[in-house]
This record gives structure tokens, sequence and C-alpha cells, in this order.
């Protein structure tokens, strides 16, 4: 199938980390590359998949740690394609999930460059996935957010949180590791019980990954203590309550049960109990 022609940019979504989540378009793209832009989020396990003669330019950008600026990731991406490569611009999740991919489309539009997304598994999925939950329930979570909590340094999140304390919701928070102790006071003053419950996924879908069952007015100590260096998601609502999950978990979620005691313990130091 030959849809991409010399002088044209596919964005492409690598998923959450793990190989084995690509879609099979993806690999075919990043197969047919001559060059790769790739956020620093998108694996080597990811980019071996490229050619050898492919080049490959990181223009990564990691919580505080921006090495490029968009305008210049842009730039770059326009140029590539007006000198004729096919240019694929390597994202980590979805590529129009909190990934900037409408500033990199209207760049290419406005120099007449095609431009096409190829999507990918979101961090979303693959923590609810790794958690072995639903992220909407029947009758109990109908609603689905995805919300980003970044913000500049020394920033607070310019949420409403009003909007987002909704009982019946799941909300999936993206890169709100720095902005826990933001959110869980932003959704508690919002109506949002202390006890609703919250789970923690870092690097969801890769060996090192890292799973945490808390509850909201615990979310500040559990993001603090539980998580690491790594990409984290925090999900909100009734649909990760721990009942919910009734059946006895599989053997490959063991680390779920582990992360579940953790839980217990953070409860009992922080309640004295
Ligand atoms: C700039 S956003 C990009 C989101 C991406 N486009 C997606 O659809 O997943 C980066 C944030 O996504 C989340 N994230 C990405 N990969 C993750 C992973 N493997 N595990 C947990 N969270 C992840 C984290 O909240 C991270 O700060």
């Amino acid at each position: 199938m030959n849809d991409f022609e010399p002088g044209t940019v596919w964005l492409v979504g690598a998923g959450p980390g793990d190989p084995d989540l690509l879609t099979r378009k993806a690999e075919r793209l990043i197969r047919a590359a001559d060059v790769i832009f790739h956020d620093a989020l998108v694996g080597r396990g990811i980019l071996h998949l490229a050619l050898r003669r492919t080049r490959l330019v990181s223009v990564g950008k990691r919580s505080g740690r921006h090495s490029k600026e968009q305008k210049t990731i842009d730039a770059l991406i326009v140029e590539a394609a007006l000198s004729g490569k096919r240019v694929v611009r390597l994202k980590g999740g979805d590529p129009a999930i909190f990934a900037r991919a409408a500033e990199e489309m209207a760049a290419c539009r406005a120099h007449g460059v095609a431009v096409r997304i190829c999507p990918g598994v979101t961090a979303a999925s693959a923590a609810a996935a790794d958690l072995g939950v639903s992220l909407t329930l029947r009758g109990m979570a109908r609603r689905l957010t995805f919300v980003t909590a970044h913000v500049r340094a020394g920033q607070e999140p310019d949420l409403d949180w009003r909007a987002l304390a909704d009982p019946q919701a799941t909300l999936a928070i993206y890169m709100g590791k720095a902005a826990a102790p933001d959110v869980s006071a932003g959704l508690m003053a919002a109506g949002l019980p202390g006890d609703t419950p919250v789970a923690l996924a870092e690097s969801a879908s890769l060996p090192e990954r890292r799973t945490l069952m808390t509850r909201l007015d615990l979310l500040p100590l559990a993001a603090q203590a539980g998580l690491g260096d790594g990409p984290a998601l925090i999900l909100v609502g009734a649909a990760l309550k721990p009942e919910v999950l009734a059946e006895p978990a599989p053997a490959n979620l063991r680390a779920l049960s582990v992360s579940a005691s953790d839980h217990t313990s953070l409860y009992r130091c922080a309640s004295g109990g």
C-alpha cells in the first residue's frame, strides 16, 4: 500500500512503550520513513524497528527538560518534508492526545505539506490494562475525562475542579505527578469524597511498571512515596474500586496485589491506625 509519498508527514502513535502495543500500520510507517523525529518517551524497542538508513532525530520532551521548542520541531518537520523526505513524527501514546498534534499539522498545512495521523494506544488504556480495571463502568462511571495537569514551574494547574469532580466519571490525569497535591485538594474542595478510589500507574506496559491503589485524600502521599522517575498517570473514580475487582487476580496482575497492600500501609500510616 503506498500511502507514504516522499514529501509527506505521518504523525505516528508509538503507544505507551511496549513495542507489542504498536499498531501494524505504525510499524510499517516507521520502516518506510527516511527520517523519524521522536519524543523522549518513545523507547529503544520501538526505535530499533527503523531501518539502518533512517535518520533518527530526538526532539524529546520530558517534564522540565524541554530539549527543543515546539516551533523548532514544527520547522524541522516541515523542512524535512519540503526536501522530499518521508517524515515520521513519532509520539508516545496517541498523537491526538496531549501531544501538540494540532500545531504540527497546522505548520505542515501552512506550507502545503500533506500530513496524516496514525493513532496509538494512549497511556490511560495501558494503565487500565496494567491495573486490570475498566475505565468505564455501567451505572457507576458513565463518563471518561482525559485531562492534563501539566503546569509551568511554580504555577498551579488552571483546572475547573467543579466540572471534574463528577462521582459518575473516571478521570484520567496525564502529566499529573507533580500536581498530585493540587489534584487531591481541588477535587475534594469541589465535593469528591476523600475515599474516592485512585490508581497510579507508572511506566504502564513496560517491564519496570508500577501500579498503586490509593484514595483521593492520600494521593499526595502515595504519589510521593510510591512513584519513581517514569511517566505516570493518575486515575480517579468509582470504577477503580477494589471490590469491583472481586474476581481473584490473575497471576500476571500480582503487581497490583502488592500495590494494594502498599495502599493499606500508606492508609494506616496516614490515619495513625
Ligand atoms: C505529553 S503526554 C503524552 C500523552 C500521549 N500522547 C498518550 O496518548 O499517552 C505525556 C504523559 O502521558 C502519560 N504517559 C505516557 N506514557 C505513559 C506510560 N507508559 N505510563 C504512564 N503514563 C504515561 C504521563 O502522564 C506523561 O506525563
